[in-house]
């Protein structure tokens, strides 16, 4: 019988760092199972990486390797999805060029993360040209695969909208090729950091898949929790703690009778953190295991990227005759 075509999800990630437990159950957790429902495409935005860290290129292959065997740990899996590296697929600098052809400057200034970032980012000089067009960029990577849905969290959605607006106007001048994406704003549980604050890289507050088994339950032991507590049998508040934040995300299960033992102080901080330690071993530790093993072999890591990569080029380039074509531009094909 034949089956409606799936729809198209594509997403992103910067090849910045080791992957943590926040950007797991922020997203990845969802995209593996988005797998199933729709043609999926995600990659590695390793040109992204370079327009706030162009001069500082010395982990940037380093971490792509690493981002790609952290989502095939957690169970992106290169048969059921596209996943490649964004600078694998030249189509992409070439859809990004003639997007900037018709994107208006007063479009790219008023993008929000860019005075942000610039004034966030004091340690390098973000005035290029590069960082000011990557709205343009992350619209190529989105049109290129006729993304119908793109899985973002709340802060990409200013890029969202810029990369449906681009979408609209390229339509508008020539003919449609590109539908406009939407959002898919799916349920994602959130996990603060070791110290309470938001779980990021800037904060060396995060558990990564990266950490060893030990380093975790060090990471766990150290964590902070309320800090009304100071004897095991003081009253704790549970919804102020960390661990408990932990415990809700791991021991689901057990978590209401945590909280209750917590508040009337027949269990101790670290009584709580062990059985926290433990239950987070059963999740970490296989995960950490098979990116260490997909690390250790990076041709068979290359091999599956490229096998990616090949896929993802057989689409983005029809797309490219198309938009091609509906500019009028380039004899290449046959024009
Ligand atoms: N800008 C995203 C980030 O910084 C990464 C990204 C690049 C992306 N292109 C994308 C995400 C396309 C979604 C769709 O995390
Ligand atoms: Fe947090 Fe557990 Fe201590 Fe309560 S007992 S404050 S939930 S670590």
């Amino acid at each position: 019988m034949n089956q409606p075509p799936r729809k198209n999800v594509l997403s992103g990630a910067r090849p910045t760092g080791n992957l943590h437990l926040g950007n797991y159950f922020g997203a990845i957790e969802n995209w593996v199972r988005l797998q199933d429902e729709y043609a999926c495409h995600f990659f590695i935005a390793d040109w992204h990486a370079l327009t706030t860290g162009y001069a500082d290129t010395s982990g940037l292959v380093d971490n792509t390797y690493s981002l790609a065997a952290d989502f095939i740990a957690c169970g992106l899996d290169p048969d059921r999805c596209t996943l490649f590296v964004q600078s694998s697929i030249p189509e992409h600098a070439e859809l990004f060029l003639l997007l900037a052809m018709n994107t208006p400057l007063s479009w790219l200034y008023r993008c929000p993360t860019y005075k942000d970032q610039q004034q966030q980012m004091t340690d390098r000089d973000l005035s290029t040209y590069g960082f000011l067009g990557y709205p343009c960029l992350q619209a190529a990577d989105i049109l290129m695969y006729r993304a119908d849905f793109v899985p973002v969290g709340e802060d990409q959605l200013p890029h969202l909208e810029l990369t449906r607006e681009m979408a609209r106007r390229f339509n508008h001048l020539y003919s449609p090729v590109f539908p406009e994406p939407q959002p898919l704003l799916t349920a994602s549980k959130t996990l603060p950091g070791t110290d309470g604050r938001k779980m990021s890289k800037s904060y060396a507050n995060t558990i990564a898949f990266a950490d060893t088994p030990d380093e975790v339950r060090r990471k766990v032991m150290s964590m902070v929790t309320d800090p009304a507590r100071i004897r095991k049998d003081d009253p704790g508040h549970p919804e102020v703690c960390s661990v408990y934040a932990f415990h809700k995300v791991f021991s689901a299960d057990e978590s209401d009778a945590i909280a209750e033992d917590c508040r009337a102080g027949r269990i101790g901080c670290v009584q709580c953190k062990k059985n926290l330690a433990a239950r987070l071993e059963r999740f970490h530790t296989p995960i950490h295991e098979r990116r260490t093993t997909l690390l250790r072999d990076r041709e068979t890591l290359r091999g599956l990227l490229d096998r990616g990569a090949v896929k993802a080029r057989k689409q983005a380039r029809p797309v490219m005759d198309a938009v091609r074509s509906a500019i009028g531009v380039g004899i290449a094909d046959g024009r």
